[in-house]
């Protein structure tokens, strides 16, 4: 597990030993808003591990006061998306090397909310948080796209993923607006367990051998927007990101 509390991680890994019983847990700093922590997280991994799987990209920060990363990116943009691309970008070797892999990407319906600004991708000129978490989910689908393309017949495939909605610290940065119609979906609402359900049918899902680069929910393909389906922009966006980065990946 990557997380960038230690704390948390280490009752999080306790709690996992105790109700599985497997004590092979372990847990590595990682700090998705800090280049730097990424690139000695990976460092670390591929001199540690043998052998990666499945990478699940779960992390996410959700309509955050404006703020940016260390490395100067507008904050959800800079987790949810470029974080996320740059720790997969380090790991791609060890992945293939792995082969049968999957990665996971934690996207969201909430991709409806944003189009990617190309012109003004860190909100400077202006920021509404509930649009700007929408271009990272929306960022997440796109490179999921890309990706597996890049992929093909590598053994290495991967899917983009919207939870539901669930019960979890997510909504942390929400106004009282919408902290109130929380209250009212509340019912209709899903526990983490059920939360968990589709990204794990992503990672160990027979069916989905020959399948990437889709959208899943509730443990079956769902339709994302047209935006979401638009490779041209997503080539757009795979090379900014890897710009932005200063990654070369073709
Ligand atoms: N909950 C929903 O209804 C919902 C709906 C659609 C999509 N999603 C997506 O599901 C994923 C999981 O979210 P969740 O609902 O489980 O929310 P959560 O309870 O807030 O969990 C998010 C996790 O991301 C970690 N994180 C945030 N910033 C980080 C950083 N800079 N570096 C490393 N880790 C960081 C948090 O760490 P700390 O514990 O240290 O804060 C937390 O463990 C997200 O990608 C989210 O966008 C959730």
């Amino acid at each position: 597990m990557a997380c960038r509390d230690m704390d948390k991680a280490e009752a999080a890994q306790k709690e996992i030993i105790e109700n599985s019983g497997n004590s092979n847990i372990v847990t590595r700093k990682l700090d998705l808003s800090d280049t730097k922590s990424i690139r000695e997280f990976a460092e670390l991994i591929n001199s540690e591990e043998k052998q990666v799987n499945i990478l699940i990209n779960n992390a996410g920060i959700m309509m955050c006061p404006y703020s940016k990363t260390t490395d100067g990116f507008e904050m959800q943009f800079g987790v949810n998306h470029l974080g996320h691309f740059l720790l997969t970008f380090l790991m791609i070797d060890l992945l293939k090397r792995s082969r049968p892999a999957r990665i996971i990407n934690l996207s969201s319906m909430a991709h409806k909310w944003g189009r990617i600004q190309l012109e003004d991708i860190h909100s400077e000129r202006s920021y509404h948080s509930r649009r700007a978490y929408g271009q990272s989910k929306l960022a997440n689908i796109l490179s999921t796209r890309s990706l597996a393309e890049r992929l093909k017949d590598t053994g290495v495939t991967v899917y983009a993923v919207h939870p539901g909605i669930v019960r979890t610290d997510l909504k942390r940065h929400m106004n009282l607006a919408l902290l109130i119609s929380w209250k009212i979906v509340r019912p209709f609402t899903k526990t983490v367990e059920q939360g968990a359900q589709t990204s794990i049918y992503c990672a160990v899902e027979r069916k989905l051998e020959t399948e990437s680069g889709g959208y899943y929910s509730d443990c079956k393909p769902s339709r994302c927007t047209s935006a979401a389906r638009d490779d041209e922009m997503a080539e757009k966006l795979w090379k900014l990101s890897c710009q932005m980065l200063g990654i070369t990946w073709d």
